[in-house]
């Protein structure tokens, strides 16, 4: 039996968590995710077919393997019954494989309408939310106003707890004519779908307990990156969750023995959707290069992503805080169409070049990133299966990136399908 694996995003989200989880899924028995909500968007290609999945977890699409939201996910019910039937449709069966926490607190159309409020109110400062009621949620759940996925099957409390919100929240609701600040609509909306939740619901941290005695594989499967970390990430510009391995302790009710294998995902570049610093991003003509080359656009929100050159001082922070044991490194076939690549090594301030990411914004926000420069190899790589068939100077870059962080690559991704995966032998 191999260990279990945890997959953490290492950068600032969309770095191929989704294609990774997929692909590694094949040889667990169950895939479980563990914070975050639907501002998530992980794409996995099976053949010609593309999905992006928000909530329900990367490995679904292997048919017996079992899947668990955990209790640190921000549920949005109605996306979550919408993205299952979806997958029914297209011939993806989660019926007695597909379970949620009983204690994962709902996302409600209140928080989303909140959401868009607080991003208007912030004006230029905007954080770029996804605009999926994130913030708005997790803030109830940790004021303890929040209402659980368990609330749906007692009627009266939920009742209760909804009225509540008009009280808590009379600033973003009172007058508001919108249909999200109707909780008379809402309450009528949720006990339509309780009953659905009724047969998906259990203690995940139990289930996640006795799978584990049996000797069963779990992957564990992180939203967003470490840079998007509430805690350790450039705050206030993050997600709401804690988005590295110790949100996968409090988002699941497991302990640290139960993590084997901590995987973080790299992409071979940088990108980031949404507001704040971003030290090695490129304004120019590479930005529109790499954007295309490898279609940078949210798989949420459609936005366009932002782009740069890998940055080694901020995944020396993504992979101590996490205490990363190996890397992925993705969509390294999308710099086959550069001449010249850059890797940010040091990020100088006032005259003093640093290894760490500070962690005050001001600061973070005017350091120079202090490059080193790779020749490109500018071949199609993609599809690539053999690290020896990979061009010298590709193989340089890699081995460049593994010394400098310390870390082991466990994979290299060459392509968006399942097949275009190089295995890297321990
Ligand atoms: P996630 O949020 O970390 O799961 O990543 P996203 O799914 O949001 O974004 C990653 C995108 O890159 C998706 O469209 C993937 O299909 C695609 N992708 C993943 N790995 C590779 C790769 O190695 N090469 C290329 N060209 N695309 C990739
Ligand atoms: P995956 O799992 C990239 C970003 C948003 C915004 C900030 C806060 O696909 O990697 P939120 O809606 O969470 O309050 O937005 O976080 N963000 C992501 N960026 N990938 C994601 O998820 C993201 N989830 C949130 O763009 O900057
Ligand atoms: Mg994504």
């Amino acid at each position: 039996m191999g260990r279990n694996i945890i997959v953490v995003g290492c950068q600032w989200g969309d770095e191929g968590k989704g294609k990774v989880v997929d692909l590694l899924a094949e040889k667990s028995d169950i895939i479980a995710r563990f914070q975050g909500g639907a501002n998530a968007g992980h794409t996995i290609h099976i053949e010609d077919k593309r999905l992006i999945l928000h909530l329900v977890p990367s490995g679904v699409t292997h048919p017996g393997k079992i899947c668990y939201i955990g209790n640190g996910v921000v549920v949005d019910p109605f996306g979550l019954l919408e993205e299952i039937d979806s997958l029914h449709t297209q011939g993806i069966d989660t019926a007695g494989r597909l379970f949620i926490s009983a204690a994962a607190n709902l996302v409600m159309p209140y928080h989303k309408l909140i959401d868009v409020i607080e991003e208007n109110r912030r004006g230029g400062d905007c954080l770029g939310t996804t605009l999926r009621g994130i913030g708005p949620a997790y803030r109830d759940k940790v004021a303890r106003w929040g209402i659980r996925v368990a609330d749906l099957q007692v009627p009266q409390r939920l009742r209760a707890k909804l009225d509540n919100q008009v009280k808590t929240k009379a600033e973003y609701l009172a007058g508001n004519t919108d249909e999200r600040a109707d909780m008379n609509k809402t309450y009528d909306a949720l006990m339509n779908i309780a009953p659905r939740f009724r047969e998906i619901m259990v203690d995940v941290s139990l289930e996640l307990q006795k799978q584990n005695r049996q000797g069963k594989k779990i992957l564990f499967e992180g939203a967003q990156g470490a840079m998007l970390d509430i805690d350790l990430g450039t705050y206030p510009f993050t997600t709401s969750s804690n988005t590295t391995v110790g949100g996968a302790l409090t988002g699941l009710g497991v302990g640290p023995s139960m993590i084997g294998e901590v995987m973080g995902i790299v992409k071979a570049y940088t990108t980031r959707v949404g507001g704040g610093p971003f030290p090695t991003e490129l304004m120019d003509d590479i930005a529109v290069c790499l954007r295309e080359a490898g279609s940078e656009y949210g798989a949420t929100t459609g936005r366009a992503r932002r782009v740069g050159w890998l940055d080694l001082v901020s995944l020396r922070h993504a992979c101590r805080i996490n205490g990363v044991d190996s890397i992925a490194v993705t969509k390294l076939d999308v710099l086959g169409c550069l001449d010249k690549i850059q890797v940010c090594t040091q990020y100088e301030n006032d005259g003093f070049a640093g290894e760490d990411v500070p962690l005050d914004l001001a600061t973070l926000s005017q350091v120079k990133p202090v490059y080193r420069e790779f020749p490109g190899w500018k071949t199609d790589i993609c599809g690539i299966t053999d690290y020896s068939k990979l061009p010298a100077a590709a193989r340089n870059y890699l081995d460049f990136i593994a010394e400098a962080l310390g870390v082991r690559i466990a994979l290299v991704s060459t392509g968006s399908r399942r097949s275009d995966t190089i295995m890297m032998n321990d």
